[in-house]
This record gives C-alpha cells, sequence and structure tokens, in this order.
C-alpha cells in the first residue's frame, strides 16, 4: 500500500511569522532562524496513523515533512531554491513510501504551483486548493443557515426549482488561488459579490472569471477594504501580515469565513461586536483516530483541507496530481468534496 505525505505548515501561517522550529524566536533573530533554515536538510516530522475510511473501511498512513525554510523565504527566495529543497522534502516522503505530496498553502504559492515539482519528483503531487476552497465555502453556507440572519444563499434545487440568493457576499483576497476559487464558487449563489484586493489589473482579470463562471447578479472590484461593510458574508482568503478585518469594516450582523491562519480577522472584532457571526475555513475532522501533531495548534482529529485531500485521494487510490497549478478548478472542487463526505470527512466544529 503507498502512503500519502504532505509539506507541513512552515510556522503559524503569517507571511512573516517565525518558522515552525523557532516559534519563540525574538525578531532580533529572525535573521539568525532563516540562516538555519536554509542548512537544516528537510526531515521527517510525524507519523500520522489511523486515517480510517468511514464508507470503506481501509486505513491508510502518511507523513508529515518539514521543509525548513520560514513562509518568508518560501515565497521570496528565487524559485529554483525552494523547489529544490521541496523535492529534497519530497524523496524523504518517497523513501517512506508515499505515493502522493501535499503541498500546501506556501510550497504551492511558489512558481508554477506545483508542476515543476511534480516533473522533477516523478511521483504526484497536489496542492490540496481544491479541498480548501471546498470547504471554505462550505463553511461559510454553513454559517450562513446556523446564524439565521435572514439572508441567503442559493441551494441548487428546492422542489425542482432553483432559488436565488438575497446575499452580497465579500471575498477578501480573491485574485488569489483560495480567494478566486472561492468567489468562482459563490459566484452562482449569492445576489451581488465584491472582490476586493490590493491591486485593481488583478481584480479585473479575477471578475472577468468570476463573471464566466456564472455569476447571477452583478461582480464589483474594489481595492478598498473599508467597502466590505457593505457585505452580509465575508470570505477572507489573503495572506496575512497583520489582521486587516477591523470591528468598523463590518456590516450589522455580517456573517465572516476566515480561511486566513492565524487570521485575518482582528480579535477585537470578538471583544466589540457581537452581532458578527465569526467562523474559520479550511479546517476538516479527518474520520478514525488520527492527531496531525506537527505542533502546529491544530487539534487533535483535525487537518487542515490541503492535508485531508491528500487523505481523500490516497483512500480512493487516486494517486494522481489533483490539484496542480495556481488556478482551482469548479469540477475538482466538486469531486473532492463529495469524496471527502463519502469517506467520513466533515466541516470542523
Ligand atoms: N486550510 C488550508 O488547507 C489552506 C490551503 C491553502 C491556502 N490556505 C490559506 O488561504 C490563504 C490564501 O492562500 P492562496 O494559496 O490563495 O494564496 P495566494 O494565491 O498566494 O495569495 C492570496 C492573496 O493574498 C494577498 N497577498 C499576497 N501577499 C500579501 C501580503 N504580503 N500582504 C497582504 N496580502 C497579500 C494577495 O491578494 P491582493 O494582492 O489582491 O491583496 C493574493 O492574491 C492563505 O492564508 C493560506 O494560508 C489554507
Amino acid at each position: 500500500m503507498k502512503h500519502f505525505a504532505f509539506i507541513a505548515p512552515p510556522g503559524d501561517g503569517r507571511i512573516d511569522g517565525p518558522p515552525g522550529y523557532l516559534a519563540l524566536v525574538r525578531p532580533a533573530l529572525a535573521p539568525l532562524a532563516r540562516l538555519i533554515g536554509r542548512l537544516w536538510p528537510p526531515h521527517l516530522l510525524s507519523h500520522i496513523e489511523g486515517v480510517h475510511s468511514r464508507m470503506t473501511g481501509r486505513e491508510i498512513e502518511g507523513w508529515g515533512v518539514r521543509c525548513p525554510l520560514s513562509a518568508r523565504q518560501m515565497l521570496r527566495l528565487p524559485p529554483q531554491v525552494v523547489y529544490d529543497r521541496i523535492v529534497w522534502a519530497g524523496r524523504l516522503a518517497q523513501r517512506q513510501g508515499a505515493g502522493l505530496l501535499g503541498l500546501g498553502p506556501f510550497a504551492s504559492g511558489v512558481g508554477d504551483g506545483g508542476v515543476t515539482i511534480a516533473q522533477r519528483l516523478n511521483m504526484p503531487v497536489s496542492t490540496g486548493n481544491s479541498l480548501a476552497v471546498a470547504s471554505a465555502v462550505a463553511a461559510l453556507e454553513h454559517a450562513v443557515e446556523l446564524a439565521g440572519r435572514g439572508v441567503t444563499v442559493a441551494k441548487g434545487q428546492a422542489g425542482g426549482r432553483p432559488t436565488r440568493g438575497t446575499a452580497t457576499a465579500a471575498v477578501v483576497g480573491a485574485s488569489g488561488s483560495i480567494g478566486l476559487g472561492c468567489a468562482e464558487m459563490l459566484a452562482p449563489l449569492v445576489q451581488e459579490l465584491m472582490l476586493v484586493g490590493r491591486r485593481e489589473i488583478d481584480l479585473s482579470r479575477a471578475r472577468a472569471l468570476v463573471e464566466a463562471a456564472g455569476a447571477v447578479g452583478k461582480v464589483r472590484i474594489s481595492t478598498r477594504i473599508d467597502d466590505i461593510q457593505e457585505a452580509d458574508l465575508v470570505l477572507s482568503a489573503g495572506r496575512a501580515t497583520q489582521p486587516r478585518i477591523l470591528p468598523d469594516h463590518l456590516k450589522r450582523n455580517a456573517i465572516v469565513c476566515d480561511v486566513v491562519p492565524p487570521g485575518d480577522v482582528s480579535p477585537t472584532v470578538r471583544r466589540e461586536r457581537p452581532d458578527v457571526f465569526l467562523t474559520a475555513g479550511g479546517v476538516v475532522t479527518v474520520p478514525g483516530q488520527v492527531d496531525i501533531g506537527l505542533g502546529s495548534g491544530i487539534p487533535a482529529g483535525q487537518a487542515y483541507a490541503y492535508m485531508a485531500e491528500v487523505m481523500v485521494l490516497a483512500l480512493e487510490g487516486r494517486y494522481e496530481s489533483y490539484s496542480l497549478g495556481q488556478r482551482v478548478h469548479r469540477e475538482r472542487v466538486r469531486e473532492i468534496a463529495q469524496l471527502a463526505l463519502k469517506h467520513g470527512f466533515r466541516l470542523a466544529p
């Protein structure tokens, strides 16, 4: 039986956060930490056992592999340097018997989103972004139901007739892989969609793709975070340096899904805006008795969606480069969501 493997998160999720192996490092020591990261070889971090399909009873095991670069190094060093390190980490996993490698948010953000890595490893790799998008959108839809705020998202078919959503939604970081993927999935479900980001040119490109994905209402773009005040639903999928979504940015009774670890929504929102319904996206519960560990702060029994994607593929026996490149494809999002449900993966509470 082949195993799965994934690249462990390089830190707390922030671009300028400390690397995972030096979580308590003082800012003054950050350059030293980065030097250590460049010299320290990739290594196995955790052996994951007990992932167990509720449908077939099949059990699989895998490995978390650390590629000791910080998040900033992964995104800023020349891609060839980062590829070398990820390929090195992948070879380590291959020697353990892994037949599939999950890249995750930072390794998949490098260069061509896994294409070169898959070629150089001669092994299937997957960014994990299809299940990340599926779980983020599902978390937002679930929050809409739980919150009961009177706004709706479309439900496909109700009594044979498609319903129309009444909500205005905003996606922050809408030109990125996850943000654009989520915006395309939300487009047919809401009345109006706002794409928020830092560069107008990227947002215009994103708008064309979102409109082509079947938007039923108006699709607007904005480079001002304050504009999310018009949205009933907010899905945040950028990259955090500091939390950007503050109490004053949100509409009364807004529903917010934050996919950005450790959070793009300021902790002050929880304190000052009891009317706001806040949920996290991109985390799922894994069927079986599983502890991902890795010192990542993920509770036992749960995993990031990108990790879960390779687990689902391994349970299906589909050792293939399922999500590759920076674009996320809607048909893959729908398929992996169904496969995940079939094997017993669920949204994390
Ligand atoms: N849970 C999971 O399994 C999972 C999987 C994948 C990703 N994620 C998370 O989802 C988020 C998006 O990931 P992605 O792969 O889509 O990222 P991405 O494509 O690299 O970037 C997303 C967006 O973040 C903004 N951004 C980039 N650098 C930034 C900076 N220095 N400061 C502020 N904003 C910046 C950009 O938007 P603008 O330039 O338009 O502002 C970019 O389009 C990340 O937080 C990632 O950790 C989670």
